[in-house]
């Protein structure tokens, strides 16, 4: 039989590529504060509730087998701190707590590379090691990194109490269509605030999916990233010329392997979810 399962912020740039994929294998609900624009969804069941409402969040969640939950204030440029704070901390608690009431087994929430404290914070704290894996203190000093490092410990607070599963997908930056005319230029610059990772919406979106599968129980997470950086030049060698020095480097081999391997680490996403990394950023500028 087929699954029923939400979609949080479903109508959203990486929320439409995760809806995309899913809708054609489960009944997939969106829940958004607006609909869908593209026509390509609008077939897909909608609900217009906001995630900071927990009786409308309650009432949305009952009978779904599991939770993807997108919807937030994606960066610390869109909106003030106290709204992005309080959307995304409050919208997570209460996501995870009507799941839970509602007897939903699986969440999948989207967090965010920015909880390392790499990117959106002081340019000069390089990484404490490389390739960054998920066992990298994370150390946010801003207010959207700092409410995704809350999502992620009410995430792991929830699995703690042995009634839900959820597993925190950390994807760096993840570039759409307007951003494609930058993205030579961000390669190119050593100072680049997202250490030149990048990752496609649909390989998201295949970590989403992955994710809904996955073969565990209580709380996991994964950093999700492109297999390259958007670097022409050796990502060590950027890595010592933007911080200058290079920071301890742990798995010599992949950037031996791949001298433009990303600065952040995707071996536990391929070997716990399969996951495999499909499209490059050449490949975005039709290369
Ligand atoms: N875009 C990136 O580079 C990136 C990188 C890492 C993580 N993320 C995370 O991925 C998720 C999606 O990001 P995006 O870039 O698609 O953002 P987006 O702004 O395009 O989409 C977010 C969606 O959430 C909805 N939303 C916002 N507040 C809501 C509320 N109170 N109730 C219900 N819906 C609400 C919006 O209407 C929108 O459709 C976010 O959690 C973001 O933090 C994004």
């Amino acid at each position: 039989m087929s699954r029923n399962i939400i979609c949080t912020g479903g109508s959203g740039r990486l929320g439409q590529f995760v809806s995309r994929r899913l809708a054609p294998k489960c009944n997939l609900t969106i829940l958004d504060l607006n609909p869908p624009v593209d026509d390509d969804l609008q077939d897909i069941p909608f609900v217009k509730a906001d995630i900071c409402d927990l009786e409308q969040l309650r009432g949305a969640f009952k009978g779904q087998d599991a939770i993807l939950h997108l919807a937030a204030i994606p960066n610390p440029r869109t909106a003030p701190a106290d709204v992005t704070f309080q959307t995304n901390v409050q919208g997570a608690w209460s996501v995870l707590q009507a799941a839970e009431d509602a007897g939903v087994k699986r969440v999948v929430v989207a967090s965010s590379d920015s909880v390392f404290g790499l990117s959106y914070n002081p340019p000069d704290w390089p990484p404490q090691f490389l390739p960054v894996d998920e066992t990298h203190p994370v150390r946010p000093t801003e207010f959207y990194s700092l409410s995704k490092h809350v999502t992620e410990t009410i995430a792991q607070s929830f699995a703690a109490r042995g009634t839900i599963e959820v597993i925190v997908l950390r994807p760096v930056h993840v570039v759409f269509p307007p951003e494609y005319p930058e993205l030579e230029e961000r390669g190119s610059d050593p100072q680049n605030y997202h250490f030149w990772t990048f990752v496609a919406p649909e390989d998201v979106a295949q970590a989403f999916d992955l994710a809904l599968d996955a073969d565990y129980q209580g709380y996991e997470v994964f950093t999700i990233s492109g297999a390259n950086g958007l670097n022409v030049r050796p990502t060590l060698e950027m890595a010592a010329e933007r911080w200058g020095t290079l920071p301890e480097v742990r798995n010599p081999k992949l950037y031996a392997d791949n001298p433009l391997a990303s600065v952040i680490d995707i071996s536990k996403a391929r070997e716990r979810l399969g996951y495999e990394p499909q499209v490059t950023w050449q490949q975005m500028l039709g290369r």
